[in-house]
């Protein structure tokens, strides 16, 4: 497994193995790897011929107040993991080598970006699509693989490569759960073990929730009381946003019908969780 720093030295291998006819699988990521990424890395390298993992925080996702500076970084770990995965290539670059200068050109959607996450972080999925655009450009990849636990995320994505013809396969991988059904993240490293134990309140929610939508309740109005009054008998959970929208279209939702995207961001101290599911109504499916 190889590891290059460098955006020359990458697209420079990269492009060796067009040449040779070989299929490349790319899993943007910021590190701190858990089994919800290994997840991605395992997919890609079954279904390409190589696989790249990048592992960049990158900054202009982050809002001045958000957790940048502390954002969990173990490259050690990281490296072990994806090379047990079968990763062919990590794309490890500096700050530096991604924003050697004040950049003027960036990514920003109307609609797909503005509700949900976008509310309370109007500036993440800008910096998202950028540097996600930016990484499609220096990796090439035939196929890219997101995890569906950042459903807006994986959204935008699609969009953006639908919108402005990438020619990259978009691909979309469940959520990998702790076996208490809390939603892999980096971020769960900052709970303390009351917040820990709080936490599980969120796939308690979706569960009760998807449990009423089977049941027959047709009405997100409803869904959505029943959603908040289950998050609010926690003491430790302060909502951020729980909504019911279109999965592709990230439009609300009035009637629950087609695919919906049912999600919530919930702060547990300062830490804010995310955590979701998505549904076929008619389908009586989870997707
Ligand atoms: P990061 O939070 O490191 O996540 C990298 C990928 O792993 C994302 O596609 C995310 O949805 C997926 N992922 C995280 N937790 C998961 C889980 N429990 N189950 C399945 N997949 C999971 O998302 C980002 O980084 C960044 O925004 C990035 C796309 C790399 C751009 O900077």
């Amino acid at each position: 497994m190889e590891i290059i720093n460098s955006i020359h030295s990458t697209r420079d291998l990269v492009k060796k193995w067009k040449k040779e006819g070989q299929s490349i699988g790319f899993v943007p990521t910021m590190g701190y790897l858990h089994d919800g990424h290994i997840s991605l890395i395992e997919r890609s390298v079954k279904e390409n011929d190589k696989t790249i993992v990048s592992i960049f925080v990158n900054p202009t996702q982050f809002s001045p107040t958000e957790d940048f500076n502390s954002y969990p970084r173990d490259f050690d770990a990281d490296r072990k993991l994806c090379e047990k995965a079968g990763a062919d290539l990590i794309f490890v670059p500096t700050s530096e080598e991604m924003y050697p200068a004040q950049s003027a050109t960036f990514i920003d959607m109307d609609k797909v970006s503005k509700e949900l996450c976008g509310k309370s972080r109007p500036t993440h999925f800008k910096g998202v699509l950028t540097v996600v655009n930016m990484l499609f450009n220096i990796t090439l990849p035939d196929r890219a693989y997101f995890g569906q636990k950042d459903a807006q995320q994986l959204a935008v994505i699609k969009r953006m490569a639908a919108d402005l013809c990438l020619g990259v396969e978009i691909i979309g991988c469940p959520i990998v759960r702790e076996s208490d059904g809390l939603a892999k993240s980096s971020r769960n490293v900052y709970l303390s073990p009351e917040e820990r134990k709080a936490a599980l309140v969120l796939n308690k929610a979706l569960s009760e929730g998807l449990k009423l939508i089977q049941a027959g309740e047709r009405d997100a109005k409803a869904l959505l009381k029943f959603l908040h009054n289950i998050v609010k008998s926690e003491p430790l959970a302060k909502i951020d946003y729980i909504e019911i929208v279109n999965s592709e279209t990230i439009e609300k939702a009035d009637v629950l019908q087609g695919s919906i995207l049912v999600a919530m961001a919930v702060f547990f101290g300062s830490t804010r969780l995310i955590d979701n599911f998505i549904y076929h109504v008619e389908a009586g499916q989870i997707l």
